[in-house]
């Protein structure tokens, strides 16, 4: 998906901090028309805030950054013309319609009346909103909600769209809707950057993921290349006594890095090689005379990227992990 065109989005050794805390050091990054960057990351790992610092919402200590070739320090209004900014907390005003918000929207792009009314219901058309546009928003579901606060961000057809967390709360079938819609303005060439946690979200839609946490970049890459590396299938292993746990451990050790959690009798073994390798396991378990209260083969979660990346489980708010 590279192009010889200069890209859209750009951060350079991007960095903020609030007081003691480092919401972000030496992030750099690009993104190019009809491309997809997913910031993926914990709780508090930064993700609002490069968003923020981006879209000119909050000052950027050091470090710099364009869009649509406009540097975001120093011409912050010719970068506001060119983005649109769906953020964390909803910006649609319950008591309006979401033909009103639209419309309250339009007029803040500075969209001449003409303008407004053709644009506004071919918005409506394209996603879907006509049946409940006339409605308050208050009546709104969730995914009614989120699909509001993103073509809120479109009206005026911006280069770069910024999106952070665009599907949390909602459920399998709204986030797919989403999906689709993020896919299809990529296709016409908008430039989008958004943030998650959820790794199967940054993979089914990002051409490039970076994932961030407490700041710093851990990894950066097309997620076929993040999967590869760290993103393999855990084999969970739920034992019955602690002295299960212990021949498991003996028993593995050299064949696995296997992460064990005492508390919960788990090992939880990262698999490359698929079922047969998981049967091979259980069964060298087994032999071993361990008993196995249940398992399971599952996706990586965050967490295992994490781990595999940092060797620590994600933290919340900076807070320390033993
Ligand atoms: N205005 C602020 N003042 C002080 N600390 C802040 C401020 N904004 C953010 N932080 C801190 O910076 C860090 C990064 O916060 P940020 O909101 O960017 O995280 P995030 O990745 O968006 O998390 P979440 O997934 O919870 O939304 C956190 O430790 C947060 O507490
Ligand atoms: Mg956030």
């Amino acid at each position: 998906m590279s192009s010889t065109k200069a890209p859209v989005i750009t951060a350079d050794g991007l960095s903020k901090a609030f007081g003691d805390v480092v919401a972000l050091r030496d992030v750099s990054f690009a993104v190019g028309s009809g491309e997809v960057l997913g910031l993926l990351g914990p709780n508090g790992a930064g993700k609002t805030t490069a968003v923020k610092l981006l879209t000119t919402l909050c000052s950027i200590d050091a470090g710099s950054a364009t869009v649509a070739g406009c540097d975001v320090a120093s011409e912050p209004g010719a970068v506001r013309r060119a983005i649109g900014l769906a953020g964390q907390a909803a910006a649609v005003d319950e008591k309006l319609t979401g033909r009103e918000n639209l419309e309250l929207f339009a007029r803040l792009y500075k969209l001449s009346r003409r303008q407004r009314r053709p644009r506004i219901d071919e918005l409506l058309e394209r996603f879907d909103m006509v049946a409940f546009a006339d409605r308050p928003a208050s009546t709104y579901s969730g995914g009614q909600r989120r699909r509001l606060d993103i073509v809120a961000a479109l009206v005026a057809n911006p280069l770069a769209l910024f999106l952070d967390e665009p599907t949390a709360g909602l459920d399998p079938r709204s986030r797919a809707e989403l999906w689709d819609v993020v896919r299809s303005l990529a296709a016409e060439g908008t430039a989008i950057l958004l943030t998650t946690q959820n790794l199967d979200e940054a993979d089914r839609l990002a051409d490039e993921v970076l994932v961030i946490d407490r700041g710093h970049t851990v990894a950066s890459g097309p997620p076929e290349v993040l999967k590869k590396d760290v993103g393999r299938d855990v084999l969970e292993v739920h034992v019955a006594t602690n002295a299960d746990l212990a021949t498991a451990e003996a028993a593995i050790v050299q064949t696995a890095e296997a992460v064990i959690d005492r508390g919960a009798r788990r090992i939880d073994i990262p698999i490359a090689a698929g079922a047969a390798q998981s049967l091979g396991l259980l069964r060298c378990l087994e032999d071993e005379g361990v008993r196995i209260t249940d398992f399971q083969l599952r996706r990586p979660t965050l967490d295992d990227v994490f781990l595999a990346l940092t060797g620590a489980r994600p933290t919340g708010d900076g807070a320390d992990t033993p």
